[in-house]
């Protein structure tokens, strides 16, 4: 093995080493380990295609493109056909019963926008509790268990940037009820940070700028961390992927998982229709009969506001980032070219903060770095008889992105209220609600209680002793 300072010098990349001869033994060795690490052809390839080459052109990214074909909601389309939808349930149930899913959280991100000092699934959410959205994913995937007597494993994925903390919360929280042997962490891999001119940028004199490779990245981690072959040991041929930001999604949804195994998909994909055009979902395309992603900042103007004789917008599909993957997909992208990158890198040009060459700290208040990331929905073109699914919002999606205005800790509350208060109206209860309907006070309905409207009733009729619904009530 060559000596990794003369590989990096090679490379042009000497200067990660610059402070080398004055770091303690046990900083000398982190770097090493974070240099070992990094694929630097991998990174002067990127550093060229996308930054000096401009990347991708944006004709390329969304030329003729299509509005993708999608399953509608029975009630939502004079083509949606209802006994399909039961078919897929009794499917889905079925899978479930049999252990055949997982549930997967990927939870690596930085969750810069939030402005939350943390991993951001140890953020508070529900109306009463506050409780974190990683106690929501977990009773959410308690109960399914419990409905279906078979236990669902759970695979969550960290980043360098939060691991420690996020494994740490679990252990304190005693798993939230759940068996530690069923809750599998793996980290995702990590890219470093480069300057315009294509050197890495170092954080500190002995460690180099490193980001998480990207949502996308969680197929190779899956791979590479040993989690498929965990899974396939386990029966486990159906992942059910959701993000950490999204407390109303449904981790494990029957009807979804029935339509996917009903269609034999690869991968398979939630929609909603977009609330306004220009809301910030990725939305479903195709393009010579495949289909594929646009993230909303690469959709053209035009196709954002195009309607259609119907009145609607056209490239209505808007991604919530629930997937469902089949294990065989998995292994067989994530582990292509031995584990190593499957799926095309994005740039990001960010702040990135930084030492120089003589020891001096840099904090930019322009965009200085680019960073590579890739994305898990990229792998959409490449699976074999992809389906996209509608879904209500109301009942599957209201992220906590921002810190106020939309998709915040606020609007999200308010969401999730709006969904209790629906379950008690159905099940009889008598509740006021404003036209928007939400509720009037702040109450809380746990998963452990009921996670759906039928089973909501069902938990509520079966109280011996019915509680008044006010401000404070949880329902457990
Ligand atoms: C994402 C999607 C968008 C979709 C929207 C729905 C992208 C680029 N866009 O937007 O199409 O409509 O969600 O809410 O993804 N993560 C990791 N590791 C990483 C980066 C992110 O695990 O390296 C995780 C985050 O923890 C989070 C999720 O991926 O759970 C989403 O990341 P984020 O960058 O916040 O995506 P959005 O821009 O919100």
């Amino acid at each position: 093995m060559t000596d990794p300072r003369s590989h990096y010098e090679a490379h042009g990349q000497g200067h990660v080493f610059a402070h080398f001869d004055s770091l303690s033994p046990a900083e000398q060795q982190a770097l090493l380990d974070q240099a070992a690490a990094i694929d630097l052809a991998e990174v002067a390839s990127l550093h060229e295609t996308l930054v000096t080459g401009g990347g991708v052109k944006d004709e390329d990214r969304t030329g003729d493109l299509e509005p993708a074909d999608y399953i509608p909601l029975p009630g939502h389309s004079e083509t949606a056909n209802p006994s399909l939808w039961r078919e897929a349930a009794l499917k889905g149930e079925a899978a479930l019963r049999t252990g055949r899913v997982a549930a997967f959280t990927v939870a690596g991100g930085q969750g810069t926008r939030l402005g939350f000092d943390g991993p951001k699934g140890t953020f508070g959410v529900t109306p009463v509790l506050q409780k974190s959205l990683f106690q929501v994913f977990a009773e959410k995937i308690l109960a399914t268990s419990r409905v279906y007597g078979r236990p669902v494993p759970w695979y969550l994925m960290t980043s360098v940037l939060n691991h420690d903390e996020t494994v740490a919360f679990f252990e304190r929280h005693h798993h939230f009820g759940l068996k530690p042997e069923r809750v599998h962490f793996l980290t995702q891999g990590f890219m470093p940070a480069v300057d315009a001119g294509g050197r890495i940028l170092m954080a500190d004199r002995g460690e180099i700028a490193l980001s998480p490779d990207g949502h996308g990245g969680a197929l190779r981690a899956l791979v590479r961390s040993g989690a498929i072959r965990r899974m396939e040991a386990d029966g486990v041929d159906t992942i059910s992927y959701f993000q950490v930001d999204n407390p109303l999604v449904r981790c494990l949804d029957p009807t979804f998982i029935g339509f996917h195994l009903l269609h034999e998909s690869e991968l398979s994909s939630k929609m909603v229709p977009k609330a306004y055009p220009g809301e910030k979902v990725g939305v479903f395309c195709q393009r010579g009969g495949k289909a594929l992603v646009v993230e909303y900042s690469d959709l053209p103007e035009a196709l954002v506001e195009e309607t259609g004789p119907d009145g609607q917008l056209r490239y209505r599909s808007g991604s919530i980032a629930i997937h469902l993957f089949n294990r065989g997909f998995i292994e067989r992208l994530g582990g292509g070219g031995g584990g190593n990158a499957c799926l095309p890198f994005h740039l990001a040009h960010k702040k990135v903060p930084f030492v120089d060459g003589a020891g001096v700290r840099h904090e930019p208040a322009e965009p200085n770095g680019y960073k590579f990331e890739m994305f898990v929905f990229d792998a959409l073109p490449f699976a074999k008889n992809p389906i996209i699914v509608e879904t209500e919002r109301a009942d599957d999606f209201s992220p906590v992105k921002n810190a106020e205005g939309v998709d915040s800790p606020r609007t999200c509350r308010d969401d999730q209220l709006r969904q209790f208060a629906r379950w008690a109206q159905a099940a009889g209860i008598p509740l006021e609600t404003d036209e928007t309907g939400l509720p009037p006070f702040a109450f809380e309905v746990s998963p452990l209680f009921a996670d759906t409207e039928t089973r909501f009733k069902k938990a509520w009729e079966a109280l011996p002793h019915k509680p008044v619904l006010t401000e404070g009530l949880v329902l457990v």
